[in-house]
């Protein structure tokens, strides 16, 4: 199986398992990317068993709406049941590096906010020591440089991601070269700089189950 056919499996695996949880008026969380996408793909097939999505990003609230899924304000909305997102990078505590679509901060308020985060990825993520996919961490603009300098005191390499400003109208500045083996403690440093918004570390609020598509099929995996 090719990389996209292992995300479509992932996709349907997620539907499978949060589809005997669904009822007439659940509202389930849904995450920005291409794994995402094949998701929200399958998951419309199901549209009559909820009652609608809370969405990470504008681009996942328009293709939930494609489909026809009500998409919810999360205000609107309460407690969710399930958070459904793909990753960039996860390790076997299930802590993930995210962002690679600028949807960070939305994404990881919404996970905050569901009482179960489903990871969906195919094996290409999975690694032994999160920080190889540069850690993405969203900037209010005017402290851009600032933070940047606050950074490289952290001992990574930020690089300004050009021409992309997120959903909240902020920018993003891509941490390299961090070999993270403190995740929880990374996440927390990294937001207390000021003017940072958030990082794409999912260490405090990780996932709680990961469905990972291999060559041998999709594989259920908890945390250690
Ligand atoms: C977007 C994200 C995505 O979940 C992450 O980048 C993975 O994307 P894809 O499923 O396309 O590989 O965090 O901000």
């Amino acid at each position: 199986m090719n990389q996209d056919q292992l995300k479509q499996a992932v996709g349907l695996a997620a539907v499978d398992y949060i589809l005997p949880h669904l009822e007439e008026d659940s509202i389930i969380g849904v995450g920005t990317g291409s794994t995402a996408n094949c998701f929200i793909d399958a998951l419309a097939q199901h549209k009559q068993k909820f009652d609608g999505a809370v969405a990470s990003s504008d681009a996942t609230a328009q293709r939930l709406k494609d489909h026809g899924i009500t998409v919810y304000d999360l205000n609107a909305a309460g407690e969710l049941e399930f958070y459904i997102d793909g990753a960039d990078e996860t390790n076997e505590k299930l802590e993930l590096i995210k962002g690679g679509g600028a949807a960070l901060t939305r994404e990881k308020i919404v996970a905050a906010s569901s009482k179960q985060f489903v990871c969906i990825c195919d094996d290409s993520k999975w690694v032994n020591v999160l920080g190889q996919f540069p850690l993405p961490v969203e900037v209010i603009p005017m402290a851009r440089s600032y933070v940047a300098r606050e950074l490289v005191k952290l001992g990574g390499d930020p690089v300004y991601r050009q021409g992309v400003v997120t959903d909240n109208g902020n920018v993003i500045l891509d941490l390299h070269n961090m070999g993270i083996r403190s995740a929880i403690e990374l996440e927390q440093r990294i937001n207390d700089i000021v003017g940072v918004v958030t990082n794409g570390l999912f260490a405090c609020r990780p996932a709680d189950v990961l469905l990972m598509g291999t060559s041998e099929g999709v594989k259920t995996i908890l945390a250690k």
